[in-house]
């Protein structure tokens, strides 16, 4: 029988976790987010109240829906909250030590039976898994940025994750509206393997002055459909993220393709991070 998932613990609130959060509590799920301190609280309800703004202002939802959605999610700065949820999705920062104490933690206090899933998109889940009691109750819930917008969640699995609870993930990341794929434990999972290449090289053609950032951007939107151009894709996830996933697949694979263009890490170590910053590729207010 499939496992009840009513009521969900959410750690990490930045522009993933407060996403995940806000998918949860449309869905009509009790969202329990733990952050590390009261300012970490109150950018995850800047987080929310925003995007819950724009749903109001796109007609997605009234002004009765987004209070009933932001009533659903209550907010703390302790994971000893969570004894009661009956799922946890991690989306803290990508280091493995930050992940580990944290799942070591929730092993304390909740229920051995309740599945602990890492959004994590450059990190094992295998890695992840094994510093926790409970490796055949972890999975990844790869969700993709703005998560309140975009359907696809990759589901991955480790060698040791118990069948029923890929089968429980999948039906949940369901019940949210969202569209799953199942895969192993590989760098980039699915669609960041395919995805990075490009965004990668579109940094390079940049680098070598190719192109302007503009015309590398509207080349992809008009000539291929692409709902935003590689640069400001980039912005949009974060050139310390970007970075990341690279790195990680170039690790695994040692692909040139996957070598991270050095540009990218010239921006990074000046602050221009993209979106979050207000600066990356391209300025923002
Ligand atoms: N939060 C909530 N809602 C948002 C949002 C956000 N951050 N950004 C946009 N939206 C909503 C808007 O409110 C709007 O809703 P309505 O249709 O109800 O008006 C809708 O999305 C469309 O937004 P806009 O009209 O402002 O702009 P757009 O049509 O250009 O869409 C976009 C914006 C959804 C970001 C779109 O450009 C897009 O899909 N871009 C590609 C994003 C992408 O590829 N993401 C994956 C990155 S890889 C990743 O995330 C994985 C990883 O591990 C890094």
């Amino acid at each position: 029988m499939a496992r009840d998932i009513s009521k969900v613990g959410v750690v990490g609130l930045g522009t993933m976790g407060a996403g995940i959060a806000e998918v949860l509590a449309r869905s009509g799920i009790d969202v329990v987010a733990v952050e590390l301190d009261e300012a970490g609280v109150a950018r995850g309800q800047g987080h929310l109240r925003h995007s819950t703004e724009r749903a109001l202002a796109g007609g997605k939802l009234d002004e009765a829906g987004r209070e009933a959605l932001l009533a659903r999610v209550s907010c703390s700065t302790s994971l000893s909250d969570l004894s009661e949820v009956d799922l946890v999705i991690e989306a803290i920062p990508e280091s493995l030590a930050a992940k580990a104490e944290v799942f070591s933690q929730l092993d304390k206090v909740t229920r051995p039976d309740v599945v602990f899933v890492s959004n994590t998109s450059s990190l094992s889940i295998t890695e992840i898994s094994v510093h926790t009691a409970r490796p055949g109750k972890v999975v990844g819930m790869h969700f993709f940025n703005p998560a309140p917008v975009l359907k696809l969640v990759e589901v991955v699995r480790t060698v040791v994750t118990e069948p029923e609870v890929v089968t429980d993930v999948v039906a949940f990341a369901e019940r949210l509206g969202k569209v799953p794929v199942v895969m192993g434990d590989r760098a980039g999972f699915i669609a960041n393997a395919l995805l990075f290449g490009y965004l990668n090289h579109a940094v390079r053609m940049y680098e070598q002055r190719y192109a302007t950032r503009e015309d590398l951007d509207a080349a992809m939107r008009f000539g291929c459909g692409y709902p935003m151009g590689p640069l400001a894709l980039l912005d949009l996830i974060g050139l310390d993220t970007a970075y990341e996933i690279l790195d990680t697949m170039y690790h695994q694979s040692r692909n040139r393709l996957h070598a991270p263009a050095p540009l990218l890490k010239q921006m990074i170590t000046a602050g221009l991070l993209g979106r979050k910053t207000g600066r990356g590729f391209y300025a923002y207010d």
